[in-house]
């Protein structure tokens, strides 16, 4: 509490059930409750559902736009705030010789198996081992195809010609983007190795198994940043991205004991990397990856050489050494990262349901109300509204019970509600209620905007 604050009529939520006993927090139990909550409220909705909806495509509603531009900032800062890192944004539709090079024309495959009586569809490196030697569906026990290799990129045509020559793909990660660009911006924004170019944007896969709502989808978006560094350095490079990628989900919100790492044994490498590790969180559907960390060597730098027959080799002026950089890549989901945000923020205690968001990350900061539909009482609020709006993102509701009102906000994650009552027109306080808690103290309405800054500040990042 600060000094120039006014506190009186602290009252401690009542955290008891009707019977006196203390009511358990639970957390996401069902992930069927969170779609549900996205849909009401406006986070998430099926893509095309006038038309029955689109499998693993989505829209983001009003307030999920919200809480994605937040992710999509923080990130953006975390990145670009440094002096050592410069932002792009590349076409998703490149040359098709970049999809040579890079290896996804050849290997990014999935193997797919279908079942010929139910007609569902697998990953056969996904199935049980005994399944699918025997060839049996693990859904309905009927015969399963031989695996054939399924490439998941996304293929259209440039032009009008709807030919070989064609094709071009849909790009199915932004690093390439990056890697093409990497003398562009090294030389136009004069960096020295070691320094790191950020990206955020689309991507799109024709994943076999989409699903588990925004988990896997086919359109989806990127938060990647290569950093170039000298061969040698790599694994020293390697170490401080890791920990600072975790540390940034922790900056978020994100309970500590729900995410870990989880280092790719020599099976599950990708052709490019010498070590990944991914950053995998604890969904209700089980652990999953959230983020990677790869090392990725000179490959990929080395491979745009090739193919194009540029050089994309670094000049070191101090010590007259020129070289292929190494890459240390960061790799988030960005619409993965906006659902652990809402999985993690998740609470029930058997009567509220809240989103315990982290005030960076709610889509509103503060919800602002008059205790009745009273003109007086709305001129004040509408006077608070207006004070704090040139601060936070602010929203504000007259409808229904001041308790249905909280609820409300308290479901998509409002921090703070300041209520507007009579008191409030005699001496000037207002009531302001934490989310969490439900604690509620009087503050001058003078002190507010001093007072809930101070709060966020002691949130944490
Ligand atoms: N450039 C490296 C790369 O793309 P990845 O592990 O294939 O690596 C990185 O993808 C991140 O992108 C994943 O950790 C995940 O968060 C997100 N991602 C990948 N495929 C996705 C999909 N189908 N739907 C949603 N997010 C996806």
């Amino acid at each position: 509490m600060t000094e120039s604050t006014e506190t009186s009529d602290v009252s401690q939520a009542s955290a008891q059930a009707s019977d006196g006993a203390p009511k358990v927090v639970q957390g996401l139990k069902d992930m069927a409750d969170l779609v549900s909550l996205c849909k009401r409220r406006g986070f998430v909705f099926p893509s095309s559902e006038v038309y029955g909806g689109i499998n693993a495509c989505w829209d983001y509603g009003p307030l999920g736009i919200e809480l994605k531009r937040n992710v999509k900032e923080r990130w953006w800062r975390a990145m670009t705030d440094r002096e050592d890192i410069e932002g792009i944004d590349a076409a998703i539709l490149m040359h098709p010789r970049v999809w040579e090079a890079s290896g996804h024309v050849a290997g990014f495959v999935d193997p797919l198996v279908d079942c010929k009586k139910c007609k569902s569809r697998f990953r056969a490196d996904k199935i049980d081992a005994a399944a699918l030697a025997a060839k049996k569906c693990p859904s309905c026990g009927g015969e399963l195809t031989e695996p054939r290799q399924f490439n998941l990129m996304f293929k259209t045509f440039m032009g009008p010609v709807e030919e070989d020559a064609a094709i071009i793909y849909m790009r199915p990660e932004t690093a390439q983007g990056i890697y093409v660009n990497f003398l562009n911006v090294q030389q136009s924004s004069r960096q020295k190795i070691p320094f790191g170019i950020a990206q955020i944007g689309k991507a799109f896969r024709n994943e076999i198994t989409p699903g588990n709502f925004i988990f896997r989808t086919r359109e989806f978006e990127q938060m990647e940043m290569q950093y170039f560094v000298k061969p040698g350095t790599d694994m020293e490079w390697f170490e401080k991205w890791k920990q600072m990628r975790i540390q940034w989900h922790l900056d978020n919100g994100i309970r500590k004991e729900k995410l870990r790492f989880h280092e790719h044994g020599p099976g599950e490498l990708a052709h490019y990397a010498r070590a990944a590790f991914d950053i995998e969180y604890e969904f209700p559907f089980g652990w999953q990856e959230l983020e990677g960390i790869h090392n990725r060597t000179d490959f990929d730098l080395g491979r745009h050489q090739q193919y194009s027959g540029k050089k994309l080799e670094y000049f070191d002026e101090e010590a007259k050494e020129r070289y292929v950089p190494y890459i240390v890549e960061t790799s988030a989901g960005c619409d993965r990262t906006l659902l652990v945000a809402l999985v993690d923020a998740y609470r029930f205690d058997g009567d509220r349901v809240w989103l315990a968001l982290h005030p960076a990350l709610a889509p509103y900061k503060v919800a602002v109300y008059p205790l009745m539909k009273k003109p007086e009482l709305r001129e004040y609020s509408e006077k608070v509204y207006a004070s704090l709006k040139k601060h936070f993102r602010v929203t504000t509701d007259d409808a229904g019970s001041i308790g249905k009102r909280y609820r409300r906000q308290d479901e998509i994650g409002t921090p703070f509600g300041v209520t507007i009552d009579y008191d409030t027109l005699s001496n000037h306080t207002v009531t302001i209620r934490h989310r969490d808690s439900m604690v509620q103290e009087r503050v001058s309405a003078e002190s507010l905007v001093r007072y809930i800054e101070e709060k966020f500040e002691s949130w944490g990042k």
